[in-house]
């Protein structure tokens, strides 16, 4: 079976990639997950605030989160050590490793992704994390700020340049298209946004756990099969990729790979394994023989008209529940 995928220009033995995550953070693990059966890795990030902490000793976010744990853990892990972890996990597996960078702002930081090129990354995933703080803060000025950040990025180096993003533009589309149109290889859908809580008991705001649950696939699958043909930037799926129904619906929209984080992290490494048999026999049953021939067999480029189709189905929806 044919399992072969394109990525940003990278080739892979299957579609199967480890998300950003504590599964991609210790070589060891990484070395698990390529003995399993894994494609490629996306390290955990580095904050734009660890590059930063370095250059101008002006922490501010620890001042935010003073005792905050995983917070801390995060900026000790420092930059000069994130570039030995991609040296080091470059030379233990055979894999592509992907750095991951988490940045929001205009600047400096963005000259990074050179050291990263330099360190022996095969790519880099560009994750943008912006909640706009102020009511002041247009639309337009946030989708500026992403293209920006993108271009610049996209500028500094010459290894594939992935962004991993959040749906929430008005026009999500026309986003994917301008970063298609800026060059960037490969678009990872979606950021899983943090969502916060109140403890009532402590009166402090705690960040939800992040991760995903099975069956959270449908706004990533509705984009990727919209995107799928029109633009010519990889497609990743991410998010909520649990079962190898998942991955089969996710291929069938248009995705090129799939992105695995919470599954992992539940199930462990050697579920990568179990993924890949349960593709590879559905493929057999419906006498595929490579994945080329069946993605994107599902996408909107199957109807003939497709803002007509979506509102039909929305309205068929809405429909079926008042008759429940
Ligand atoms: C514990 C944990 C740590 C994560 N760390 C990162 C990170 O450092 N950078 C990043 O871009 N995404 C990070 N993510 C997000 C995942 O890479 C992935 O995008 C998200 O969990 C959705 O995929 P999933 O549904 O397979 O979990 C993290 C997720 C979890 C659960």
């Amino acid at each position: 079976m044919d399992l072969t995928s394109h990525y940003m220009g990278i080739n892979l033995k299957n579609p199967l990639i480890a998300s950003a995550g504590p599964l991609t953070s210790t070589i060891k693990s990484i070395q698990r997950l390529e003995q399993a059966g894994i494609a490629a890795v996306v390290l955990p990030s580095l904050f734009e605030e660890q590059i930063r902490h370095e250059e101008q000793a002006s922490p501010a976010i620890n001042d935010l989160f003073p005792s905050a744990t995983p917070m801390e853990k995060i900026l000790e892990h420092d930059s000069r050590m994130y570039l030995d972890q991609i040296a080091k996990a470059r030379a233990a597996v055979n894999i592509p490793v992907i750095a991951s960078l988490n940045g929001c702002s205009q600047g400096g930081w963005t000259d990074f992704a050179r050291q990263i090129e330099q360190a022996g990354a095969d790519g880099i995933e560009l994750n943008i994390y912006y909640n706009p703080p102020s009511l002041d803060i247009t639309g337009r000025q946030v989708e500026e700020l992403y293209l920006d950040i993108a271009q610049q990025i996209k500028s500094s180096v010459t290894i594939p340049v992935a962004l991993k993003i959040d749906p929430y533009f008005s026009a999500f589309g026309h986003m994917a298209r301008q970063f298609d149109q800026i060059g960037i290889d490969a678009l990872v859908m979606f950021n899983r946004m943090l969502q916060p809580d109140f403890n009532l008991k402590t009166m402090l705001v705690e960040p939800r756990w992040p991760i995903s649950k099975a069956g959270d696939i449908g706004i990533p699958l509705r984009w990727i099969s919209v995107l799928y043909g029109n633009i010519s930037a990889s497609l990743a799926a991410n998010t909520g990729a649990y079962d190898h129904e998942d991955i089969i619906k996710y291929l069938l929209a248009g995705a090129d790979v799939i992105m695995l984080a919470s599954a992992l992290i539940q199930n462990g490494t050697d579920y990568v394994s179990v993924l890949l048999k349960g593709l590879e026999v559905w493929l057999k049953q419906r006498e595929f023989t490579s994945l080329a021939q069946m993605r994107g067999a599902m996408s909107q480029q199957s109807v003939a008209n497709p803002e007509a189709f979506e509102r039909a189905n929305y309205i068929r929806a809405v429909d079926g529940l008042k008759k429940r």
